[in-house]
């Protein structure tokens, strides 16, 4: 019998991976989902749903399984996904999309940031940053070869300073990443905000790359407003979204790059590469979905408005120091009280001790801070339920 090679073994040498992944770790946000498996959790880390899409849906998915399309589809987005996407989205971006030319489906919102950088960036380039930010963007920059510029979003209402702004502007990036509403802050950006980024990247020529997740997950009296809808701006702006949080089908993989018919023909050609295309059968079902009447997306933000106040509530009964979201589902809670050491540390403390997932603020601020916590609350009222009386134990 022939023995394994040790393939750790020093005395076989190798050729050395790429530097550019020297310059990030893999995700702490999916780490902490394997770590809350793991210890049986609850999983209040990485962001997505303990419940069930909508029963169309789940319909719409049992009849594509068994009539198909079972091949890939057109690399830039099954004709009919595409026509649905662009009467939904003309629809709430108040703009005239063309299914044809102003599309690029892809593998979630994921592949599209992914996309949007590879597309506008050449090597050296540089690229804004708000800072928190979703932890993705800066993998995604410097995989496509550009390096971020961090502008801090300071709390308790995560604004940026202007003339901070403008002197990163000043230093002629080729793109800003724009997360609106914000993951992990919460923040949903005021119109005036916008103008004045949308003002900057006018005067230095700078691409404007949005990701608006949760663009239907927003509390009054906040509202969501399309960077691509301002004037003038849609021939630089790269909005990238996707279907995983609007319709609670995260697993499914289909999101979007919309933009300008010369952006459009450009991305094509990433996206083909990098993948071919998003799942065909699932486009074909999702057209189900885009082609749900506006009472949806009014029920959608009813029902997390709701488990906003629920969650909240129980943070406070937990006696928790947190920044209230205008956006998105996701709460920064500060731990300084505990004193039970970095925010690394103490999530896992929470994991094993109270068995509640948390992602340590860190891993979103490029500035070093150590005392926040990130938990979300997209779960069933019986998970919210039992993760608030998990967190009341904090204190006992
Ligand atoms: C800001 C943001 N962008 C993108 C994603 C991932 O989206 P998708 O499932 O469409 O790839 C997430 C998931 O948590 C997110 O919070």
């Amino acid at each position: 019998m022939g023995r394994l090679a040790d393939f750790s073994a020093p005395i076989f040498s190798m050729p050395q991976t790429s530097q550019r992944l020297h310059h990030f770790t893999e995700s702490v946000i999916r780490h902490m989902t394997r770590v809350a498996n793991a210890h049986g959790a609850i999983n209040l880390s990485q962001g997505f749903p303990d419940f069930d899409p909508p029963e169309q849906l789940l319909q719409a998915a049992e009849h594509a399984a068994r009539h198909g399309p079972h091949q890939y589809a057109v690399t830039w987005g099954a004709p009919r996904f595409r026509a649905a996407l662009a009467r939904k989205q003309s629809r709430f971006m108040g703009l005239p999309l063309d299914p044809d030319n102003n599309f690029v489906v892809t593998c979630g919102s994921t592949e599209a940031m992914m996309v949007a950088l590879m597309t506008a960036c050449d090597p050296g380039d540089k690229v804004i940053i708000f800072s928190p930010f979703y932890e993705n963007y800066v993998a995604d920059t410097i995989l496509s070869g550009a390096e971020p510029i961090y502008v801090p979003l300071r709390p308790p209402d995560f604004s940026f300073d202007p003339a901070e702004l403008r002197r990163a502007f000043a230093q002629k990036p080729k793109a800003l990443i724009l997360c609106n509403p914000a993951n992990p802050s919460g923040k949903v950006f005021t119109r005036d905000e916008l103008l004045c980024i949308a003002q900057l990247a006018e005067e230095h020529d700078t691409f404007v790359i949005t990701d608006e997740v949760y663009e239907h997950i927003v509390y009054a009296p906040a509202t969501h407003v399309y960077f691509a809808a301002l004037p003038g701006m849609f021939a630089r702006t790269i909005s990238c979204s996707s279907l995983s949080k609007t319709y609670s089908i995260t697993g499914w993989r289909l999101g979007y790059v919309i933009a300008a018919p010369a952006i459009i023909h450009q991305a094509r050609k990433v996206h083909d590469f990098l993948t071919v295309g998003a799942a065909a059968p699932l486009q074909e079902a999702a057209v189900t979905a885009l082609d749900l009447p506006d009472r949806y997306y009014d029920e959608l933000r009813t029902i997390y408005t709701a488990k906003r106040t629920l969650f909240l509530d129980h943070l406070d009964a937990a006696g928790l120091t947190y920044t209230r979201p205008a956006g998105a589902y996701y709460v920064m809670v500060d731990i300084r009280e505990f004193n039970r050491g970095t925010d690394v540390e103490f999530c896992e403390w929470l994991v094993r001790e109270i068995k509640v997932a948390a992602v340590p603020g860190s891993s979103f601020f490029r500035e070093p801070v150590h005392h926040l916590i990130r938990l979300h609350f997209a779960k069933r009222t019986e998970t919210l339920h039992a993760a608030g009386e998990r967190l009341r134990k904090l204190r006992s």
